[in-house]
């Protein structure tokens, strides 16, 4: 039986990642303290299918808590971890930026520890487009110095990988470091712009469009990025950084269109000064993933944003 713990399992990405972790035979050990960032009953819907197998069992801890972590350590002892529990959201890190260096740098560090500690057998690090900043290579690829980022958000991801890559050079833990972009899909987090402005056009409600509406992001659908979490765990790398992305950025007018033309409704636009901490674009180079994961985004934005919108109408 292959096992792993995901931590942040009941967020949008985690808990799409214990489903498709479950059909593909894994024990999974799930970890998420219940947060009220958002509505903690929607981290609790997104579990709903994970928590009716016998395959999966949930820790509502803190990752903060090293006492409640060692426990599950020790009883668990899972081969894989892959740790996705964060503080995510870059404007909400201006205003607390010590939260975010808790969570995101002592959190890390307390599941790397663990895991040096139970010799786990390869660690998986869910880390951020935004540590790229506002670089000025494009595409953004591995080897960026990443000398310009702007939000404590970011910062804190940094931070987080140099632990990362120092438990695997102090204690040879394997470990990826996976750069994901702007993830979107079915449960996609509410504070983000996909649901956002979906809710707002459905609503008859007017979006804040931030900046001139030139700024782009390179939108991945949530499948494509578990494919390729999936893929990292069944390799064993050393020590690697790869990044998933899209690889087609989308400007902000072209996504706001793209809405508008799935939901067949015209959006009602508040066109205001773009936003402290967010970057202009994003843009992953994403050759490193294609060669030593053998692997390719497949939804291309249209085909994602209907995906997300059939989902909604289920609610
Ligand atoms: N969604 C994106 O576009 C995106 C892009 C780049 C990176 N990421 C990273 O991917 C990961 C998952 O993001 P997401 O969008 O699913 O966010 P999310 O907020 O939906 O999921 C994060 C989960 O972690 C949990 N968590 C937070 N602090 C915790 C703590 N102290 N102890 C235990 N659990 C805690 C939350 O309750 C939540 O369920 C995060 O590390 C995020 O930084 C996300």
């Amino acid at each position: 039986m292959k096992t792993c713990l995901v931590t942040g399992c009941a967020g949008f990405i985690g808990s799409h990642l214990v489903d498709r972790l479950l059909a593909e035979g894994f024990e999974v050990t799930g970890v998420d303290n219940f947060n009220d960032y958002y509505d903690p009953k929607i981290k609790e819907g997104n579990l709903k299918n994970a928590l009716k197998s016998k395959a999966f069992e949930l820790y509502k801890i803190d990752i903060l808590d090293f006492g409640k972590l060692h426990e599950i350590f020790s009883k668990v002892k899972p081969q894989k971890v892959v740790h996705l529990a964060a503080r995510a959201g870059v404007r909400p890190s201006i205003a607390n930026p010590k939260l975010y260096a808790q969570v995101n740098v002592l959190g890390t560090v307390n599941m790397l520890k663990l895991a040096v500690d139970y010799n786990i057998e390869q660690f998986i690090f869910g880390s951020s487009s935004s540590v790229y900043g506002q670089s000025p290579r494009l595409p953004f690829t591995e080897d960026d110095p990443c000398d310009a980022i702007i939000s404590p958000y970011g910062s804190s991801k940094r931070s987080a990988e140099f632990f990362v890559e120092t438990f695997y050079r102090n204690f040879k833990l394997k470990t990826v470091i996976l750069r994901l972009f702007t993830v979107y899909g079915p449960r996609g987090r509410p504070d983000m712009a996909p649901a956002l402005f979906t809710k707002a056009i459905l609503e008859s409600k007017s979006i804040n469009q931030f900046g001139d509406g030139s700024s782009s992001r390179d939108y991945t659908y949530v499948d494509d990025i578990v494919d390729g979490i999936v893929r990292a765990i069944d390799k064993n790398f050393d020590f690697e950084i790869i990044n998933l992305g899209n690889n087609h950025p989308v400007r902000l007018t072209e996504f706001i269109s793209t809405l508008e033309k799935v939901i067949g409704k015209k959006a009602k636009v508040n066109k205001l000064p773009i936003q402290q901490g967010d970057v202009e674009k994003t843009w992953a180079g994403i050759q490193k993933a294609r060669n030593l994961l053998e692997w390719e985004p497949k939804t291309d934005i249209l085909t994602g944003i209907k995906k997300y919108i059939r989902w909604l109408k289920t609610l």
